[in-house]
């Protein structure tokens, strides 16, 4: 555990015990106060013991029995942008990161080209582990790994998600409609605008669609109030 990191535990079991103990107010000087909203490493520290729980998670056996790494996500912890994708492939099992093959190559590309870097959104999955041969996530798959991605969602608090694909817009969205009619529009998820679009690995068998993801993106950073890049 890093040391600040420690430091966050160690204040937020003192202030729980000064609250058992029946302090109800505390004083904190708006020069504290700044600070502490510049603190990204206290989400960080929220987000480690879940990562810690999935990194040790046996929900699903037949992950468990097939996986070299658990995948939990990556970027900043404070992103405006979360990006959130099916489950991670073969590259990614190996280097415990989410989007670090072909199709992760082309998301970093797509990043860029909204003028953005890749540390600067974070970038999650709806399974944390890579099911054999890249097969499609099975429904209890999903359901055992969904509470991962929903705390990610709700300590990181983006300001806007983007579902890469069918698996991830229908964990998070109750729509019947195939990723091919719904990606473009806008929907909500727990009040956070968030945008369906194609996956990446789509695009690399269809470079035709990139005209439309490019499109869904630009929608994006208009809703960031970021201007477009010229391309
Ligand atoms: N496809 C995904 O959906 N996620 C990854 O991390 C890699 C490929």
């Amino acid at each position: 555990m890093s040391k600040l990191n420690e430091i966050v535990d160690e204040t937020i079991a003192a202030l729980e015990e000064m609250r058992r103990s029946g302090v109800t107010n505390v004083s904190v000087s708006p020069a504290t106060l700044e600070e502490l909203g510049r603190l990204p490493k206290v989400v960080s520290a929220q987000l480690a013991p879940i990562e810690a729980s999935a990194k040790v998670c046996v929900k699903c056996p037949e992950l468990v029995r097939c996986r070299h790494n658990v995948v939990f996500g990556v970027g900043d912890p404070h992103a405006e942008l979360m990006f959130i994708g099916e489950a991670p492939g073969r590259d990614e099992d190996l280097e415990g990161e989410p989007f670090v093959g072909r199709a992760g190559e082309l998301l970093t590309k797509i990043i860029q080209a909204m003028g953005l870097k890749r540390h600067e959104v974070y970038i999650a999955n709806v399974l944390k582990c890579r099911p054999p041969e890249n097969r499609t996530p099975l429904p209890e798959e999903v359901a055992n790994c969904l509470p991962y991605l929903l705390t990610q969602i709700e300590l990181i608090k983006p300001k806007v998600i983007v579902a890469l694909g069918a698996t991830a817009m229908k964990a998070l969205l109750d729509v019947q409609l195939g990723i091919t009619k719904i990606r473009g529009n806008w929907y909500t998820f727990r009040d956070i605008p968030i945008m369906p679009t194609f996956h990446p690995a789509y695009l690399l068998r269809n470079p035709a669609a990139k005209k439309e993801v490019w499109q869904d993106m630009q929608a994006v950073l208009a809703k960031l109030g970021r201007e477009v890049p010229k391309r």
